[in-house]
């Protein structure tokens, strides 16, 4: 293996510098060159390449984004699209690609290997809703961003003897609103791995009001079958039942932003390096990822389209916890 490119790729996650520096610094430690990828998968079509060097990735650790931007590609889902990005890469003696991404960017990748192109995925999504990893880089960083904001609306709702719905991103996936909710102290958290009926929600806000306290929070998932505007519309017809006033506060792609906390550097910086390294000993079409807390690879078909379960336990702790 001599030449390797990288790409970050979806949504951008906190650590995904820490990841492309990893990735660059270990394939170069082994003899390798790098070229890193602009753009995502838009770039590799486009052929939009430029060298790396150990130098280059430097000072990169610690910022938020990707330097190397990132992007949803329409074209690479098409196999002329990834015709294109092939020929790109052929072009420029490129012999495989790391993509740092999450579940869209790796389906993206399983589909180039099995157009027989060398693929590596690392693990980077903040909604850990990636079969093949634990928990992805950027995860950590995004749950203490909303933990930050569910104790500063706490403090505003306990003032004014409010409740709030705070909801955080996760696409499909319920696992930031159910960690951000049991780590905030949420009297509720509605997430779509588990039906909720807004009059259960309605309940549960009543029974806080009763019981005294000087505020109520719901933490819902932006892909709750009820999303907090949908909670809103209902609630808005039932305030009186409630007793608290409601606000909702929607924190979206804050959560994305700023620097990356020092589990995602860490762990960016390991997966990066694995996946370089497996690269290197001709491995392919594999996701490195975190499991059990060791660093793993995991291939393509166990990770692509499979659905990654949440655990019921921490919904039940969260029940127990909310009283
Ligand atoms: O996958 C990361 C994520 O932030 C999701 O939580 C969210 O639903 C989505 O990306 C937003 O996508 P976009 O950046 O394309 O608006």
């Amino acid at each position: 293996m001599k030449r390797i490119a990288v790409l970050t790729s979806g949504g951008d996650a906190p650590g995904m510098n820490a990841a492309i520096r990893a990735v660059t610094r270990s394939a170069i430690d082994a003899g390798c060159e790098v070229y890193g990828v602009h753009q995502g998968y838009a770039g590799l079509i486009e052929g939009d390449f430029r060298p790396l060097s150990a130098r280059s990735v430097g000072g990169i650790m610690q910022l938020g984004g990707t330097i190397l931007g990132s992007a949803r590609s329409q074209e690479f889902k098409t196999e002329e699209g990834r015709l294109k990005a092939i020929w790109e890469l052929r072009q420029k003696d490129i012999e495989a690609v790391v993509v740092i991404g999450g579940n869209g960017s790796q389906a993206g990748a399983y589909a180039l290997s099995q157009m027989d192109f060398p693929v590596v995925g690392v693990a980077s999504t903040i909604d850990n809703d990636l079969a093949g990893s634990d928990i992805t880089i950027g995860v950590d960083t995004a749950l203490n961003i909303a933990l930050e904001s569910i104790d500063r609306l706490k403090t505003t709702a306990s003032s004014h003897q409010r409740a709030f719905l705070v909801e955080v991103m996760g696409r499909d996936c319920g696992y930031l609103a159910l960690m951000a909710g049991i780590a905030g102290g949420a009297e509720a958290i509605i997430i779509p791995e588990v039906e909720t009926k807004p009059e259960q929600v309605v309940q549960v806000l009543r029974q806080a009001y009763e019981r005294g306290k000087t505020h109520a929070l719901a933490v819902v998932a932006e892909g709750a079958a009820y999303n907090a505007a949908k909670l809103a519309a209902y609630f808005a017809e039932h305030q009186a039942r409630i007793g608290y006033e409601l606000r909702v506060s929607t924190l979206g792609y804050v959560q994305r932003g700023g620097a990356p906390m020092v589990y995602d550097r860490l762990l960016a910086s390991r997966l990066g390096a694995a996946a370089a390294e497996a690269l290197v000993r001709g491995e392919k079409g594999v996701l490195a990822g975190m499991i059990k807390g060791r660093v793993v690879t995991t291939p393509y078909d166990r990770v692509v389209g499979v659905q990654k379960p949440l655990d019921p336990e921490l919904f039940k702790l969260a029940k127990v916890l909310d009283t």
